[in-house]
């Protein structure tokens, strides 16, 4: 690591540790203080998180400004937005602020939320990419998870930072956010080095199903590691349960709520059909029966079959058959 990059590592540091003290000790501070409580987090995940606020103006500029900070190093941090006229300005700007940490802990990026509900800003902004920051290599938490991930062989994949520091302060300690829907190879590759297990705690909305879909595939592809899914009931976010219902029921969800790539296969191709009418269960069928085909183990592959025949009311030898056919076509 260079001696520029080292640099550029303690301005993230100062920059956290400044964004954190605004959260918690000063006025300005207040309003995205409450906006975490009110979220559910307390002020212990608070600190641990190191989780802080970026207020209007140019509040960063100024502090490392006073600091006598480099200005060439300043340009490229990326913590700031130059304009035209060449002059600095903070990049994050009333905002919530998560820190990114890569493996060993060090922060190199930012992730700021905004409070208001106005559609017309993006939710989060965050950090582009610097010398310090690929971003299609990190997880965030992976500093924080990394211990439990080795103990317990597993590792918890979720959408979002709300996600994992919500699971996080009910104890749920071996998780990490792709930070965002768009999981890459690299990501994979790094989470099967450690984990025997990779459950996918994505959101319940639909795009949240579609990534789990393609997080699966990528899993399937690039890791030795067993893929789960879990369900989040009802439609939530893995952190709208956890506020709406209870530790105690996500942490039953957690034990019962897992599916495995083809019953989740089963329940996620549902959606494209009106299962009360026969042409569309034919045609389920028909999408679905490569999926069951794919198992090896002919038991399991059985009892998908049963279920499928038995909900359905249809022919248990006959979905056999199709299936025997299907598997001819594959050799
Ligand atoms: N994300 C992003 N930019 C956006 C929207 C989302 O980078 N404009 C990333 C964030 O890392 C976010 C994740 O994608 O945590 C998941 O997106 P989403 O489910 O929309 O956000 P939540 O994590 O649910 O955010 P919140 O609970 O704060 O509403
Ligand atoms: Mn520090
Ligand atoms: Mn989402
Ligand atoms: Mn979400
Ligand atoms: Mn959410």
């Amino acid at each position: 690591i260079s001696a520029q990059d080292r640099a550029i590592l303690t301005l993230y540091d100062d920059a956290m540790h400044f964004y954190h003290y605004l959260l918690l000790n000063t006025a300005v501070g207040d309003a995205a203080l409450a906006y975490l409580h009110r979220r559910g987090l307390d002020d212990s995940t608070i600190d641990t998180y190191m989780l802080g606020y970026a207020p209007a103006g140019d509040a960063l500029f100024q502090y490392f400004k006073e600091k006598n900070i480099d200005y060439q190093l300043l340009r490229d941090s990326e913590l700031f937005i130059e304009w035209d006229d060449g002059s600095l300005h903070d990049r994050f700007v009333d905002r919530v602020l998560f820190t990114i940490r890569n493996q060993s802990g060090a922060p190199i990026a930012f992730s700021g939320r905004r409070m208001s509900q106005d559609d017309s800003v993006a939710k989060y902004m965050n950090s582009p990419e610097s010398s310090i920051f690929d971003k299609s290599n990190e997880l965030f938490n992976l500093d924080l998870a990394k211990g439990s991930i080795r103990k317990t062989k597993s590792v918890i994949l979720f959408e979002g930072f709300m996600d994992v520091i919500a699971a996080f302060q009910t104890g749920v300690t071996n998780g990490v956010a792709s930070m965002g829907t768009s999981l890459t190879q690299k990501q994979v590759q790094r989470l099967g080095r450690m984990a025997q297990g990779i459950t996918i705690a994505y959101d319940a909305d639909t795009a949240g199903q579609a990534a789990s879909l393609r997080a699966l595939n990528l899993i399937e592809q690039n890791s030795a590691a067993k893929p789960q899914i879990l369900h989040i009931p009802d439609g939530l976010d893995p952190d709208e349960y956890v506020r709406q219902k209870g530790v105690e029921a996500f942490q039953q969800v957690l034990k019962h709520n897992l599916e495995d790539p083809v019953a989740f296969s089963l329940r996620y191709f549902r959606q494209d059909y009106n299962l009360q009418n026969q042409n569309d269960i034919f045609n389920y069928l028909e999408q679905v029966l490569p999926v069951v085909a794919g198992v090896k183990e002919p038991l399991v592959r059985q009892t998908y079959l049963k279920r499928l025949a038995d909900e359905f009311d249809v022919s248990l030898d006959g979905l056999e058959e199709q299936l025997r056919h299907l598997l001819l076509q594959k050799t």
